[in-house]
């Protein structure tokens, strides 16, 4: 279904053109005086020049030419030369009844459906999530399911970081306390238990315990470096282990990941690259890209547009090992070779952002992608405390995801069980399923880019621009739509009628911009559009539901009418939250 701006646009555009002027200065937009039209059109200002004209005798002339149009009740030139509109009451409920009867609200689906891979989440194996983790989840899901409600092919991928020095931390740890197990005899020939020989909570503590041991300790440091590497050449117990530490991690990291309704398409990690390295440094080396500086293997990705200096990117270290960099060109190769991706997007703390350029340039410049599979990094900012600084525990440490989650859940859980009379377990549901909303909203209403503060008084209050505000407005009609149900009534086979009032026309008007909406969120790959719109249309909702008698309106057509729309209004805001990651309970 074509959006309702480029259905206006096109008739002002014809209008343009039988008033004698170009086409291109048609262009509608949203009015930024909602108190004085609902759209807008400057095109007459830009055409002034082009045709040596007053801006406000084109507008005149273009005006006079929308005259009794089925589409707007007014078009109006207003001095300099704007041109103001609004739209029919009938037309408007007409664009809203078809959009109710097209499949996802009228959003066209893509043309060209694309094949986006997406790499978020980037948990590390044997150590627990923390806070940072939680804004790659949230926004990465979230842009996922947008491309997917678009009608692209989106893959996730959580990216593990499972390579790498905390492997050798641990087995050297897991080494000292059982060095009975078979894992570390080297002469052992037998097959390895299926049981992994620790639990996820001993793992999570063997972890700090490893590394706060090889800080303190040199030998020790070089015993894990030592594990490290022969994991990595090969050695069959500790590989064994290996697979035990990611079947723990992965399990319970998929449990946390449950919690927070964010899923994987794929659960690939960082050693999964591993096998690509040699042929890809090969070929980098052969084809002249790759060079030794100062005994390292690099790719210079400097170009002369730069106004700062980028490094060359590292492929190798001097002494042969591979760096987090070779790792990600490496993923690049499978994810190629594998699924052709039209994109990989990354969503990643936005201090990596030099990083990934140096990656994305070397891998662009090396041949490792395709001309056209598009490169895109979405850094983010970070989540700050109320007092502006990187989020901490009481004590000072790193905030754990779960201790984070736990304490919001508390909060929201004794909200709900104050104001209503619900079951222990019914409000403990409840409070889940809001406190995720106060999460998620918090940190996608903003920019992904900016800093937040994460703060959960504000967060968790049903009032305002807050997740909990939206699905309490969702509640709302869901109540009113029940009790509209039991007094035995039915709107089925009736329609939204023109708006008898402003709040009314109000509420109209957001729900004809959702699939502008959403094909801008997609375009931008920005969450944040989609929950300023859905408080715009929560505040329409309220607004409308404060000045209308839904309930008691005696006329059964108009009062279906009604119906008709908050059924459309909540379908469109469940929609979106979809989108978003969250949902809605029945009452709250
Ligand atoms: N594991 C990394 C971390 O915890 C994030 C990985 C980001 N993704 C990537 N492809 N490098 O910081």
């Amino acid at each position: 279904m074509k959006k309702i701006l480029d259905l206006i646009t096109e008739e002002v555009t014809k209008a343009f053109k039988e008033a004698g002027y170009e086409e291109k200065y048609g262009k509608v937009t949203l009015s930024n005086r909602p108190d004085l039209c609902e759209f807008q059109c400057n095109g007459a200002m830009a055409a002034a020049k082009q045709y040596k004209m007053a801006p406000f005798m084109i507008a005149d002339a273009v005006a006079a030419k929308l005259c009794g149009h089925s589409m707007f009740s007014a078009a109006d030139s207003v001095k300099p030369g704007f041109l103001n509109l609004k739209l029919r009451e009938e037309y408007l409920a007409e664009y809203l009844n078809q959009m109710q009867k097209e499949s996802r609200y009228g959003t066209e689906q893509a043309q060209h459906p694309q094949t986006i891979m997406i790499d978020y989440g980037g948990p590390n194996v044997a150590k627990p999530l923390h806070v940072g983790h939680l804004r790659s989840a949230v926004i990465g899901e979230s842009i996922k399911r947008i491309g997917t409600y678009m009608g692209h092919h989106m893959i996730g991928d959580v990216h593990l970081g499972d390579w790498g020095l905390q492997m050798g931390l641990i087995i050297t740890e897991l080494k000292l306390r059982r060095p009975d197990l078979v894992y570390f005899d080297e002469s052992f020939g037998g097959e390895y238990p299926k049981e992994a020989p620790f639990t996820i909570s001993e793992l999570e503590e063997i972890y700090p315990t490893a590394s706060r041991k090889s800080k303190e300790d040199e030998s020790y440091k070089e015993a894990a470096m030592q594990a490290t590497f022969e994991l990595q050449h090969g050695r069959a117990g500790y590989q064994a282990l290996l697979s035990h530490i990611l079947n723990v991690s992965v399990t319970d990291l998929k449990k946390n990941y449950e919690h927070l309704n964010v899923s994987f398409e794929l659960w690939k990690g960082e050693s999964d690259a591993q096998p690509f390295i040699p042929d890809m440094v090969d070929k980098m080396k052969k084809d002249g890209f790759a060079y030794i500086s100062d005994g390292a293997l690099v790719v210079d990705v400097k170009e002369e547009t730069d106004t700062k200096e980028i490094p060359p990117c590292m492929i190798l270290k001097s002494d042969g090992a591979s760096l987090y960099n070779t790792t990600d060109l490496a993923t690049i190769v499978w994810r190629m070779r594998d699924y052709h991706p039209d994109q990989i997007i990354y969503v990643v703390d936005k201090r990596q952002e030099l990083y990934f350029t140096q990656v994305f340039r070397c891998a662009r410049k090396t041949g490792l992608v395709k001309d056209d599979t598009k490169l895109t990094f979405i850094g983010f900012g970070t989540m700050n405390g109320k007092d502006g600084k990187p989020f901490k525990t009481r004590e000072g440490g790193v905030m754990r995801l779960e201790k984070l989650v736990h304490d919001i859940n508390e909060q929201m859980y004794q909200k709900i069980k104050d104001n209503q009379s619900m079951s222990e377990d019914e409000a403990q549901k409840t409070a889940e399923v809001v406190a995720l909303s106060a999460i998620k909203y918090g940190d996608l209403s903003n920019q992904a880019s900016k800093d937040y503060i994460f703060d959960i008084d504000r967060f968790t209050s049903f009032e305002g621009n807050t997740g909990p505000y939206i699905l309490y407005t969702i509640v709302r009609m869901k109540s009113i739509l029940n009790k509209y149900q039991e007094s035995g009534k039915s709107a089925s086979g009736k329609q939204i009628l023109a708006a008898k009032s402003e709040s009314e026309k109000g509420l109209m008007l957001e729900l004809a911009r959702f699939n502008g909406v959403m094909e801008n969120a997609f375009q931008e790959l920005a969450p944040h559009k989609v929950c300023s719109y859905i408080y715009d249309l929560a505040n329409a909702l309220n607004h409308f539901y404060h000045e209308t008698k839904i309930m008691t309106e005696e006329d059964a057509d108009i009062q279906a009418g009604y119906i008709k729309l908050l059924e459309l209004t909540k379908g469109i805001l469940e929609t979106c939250i979809d989108v978003l990651g969250f949902s809605a309970p029945d009452r709250m």
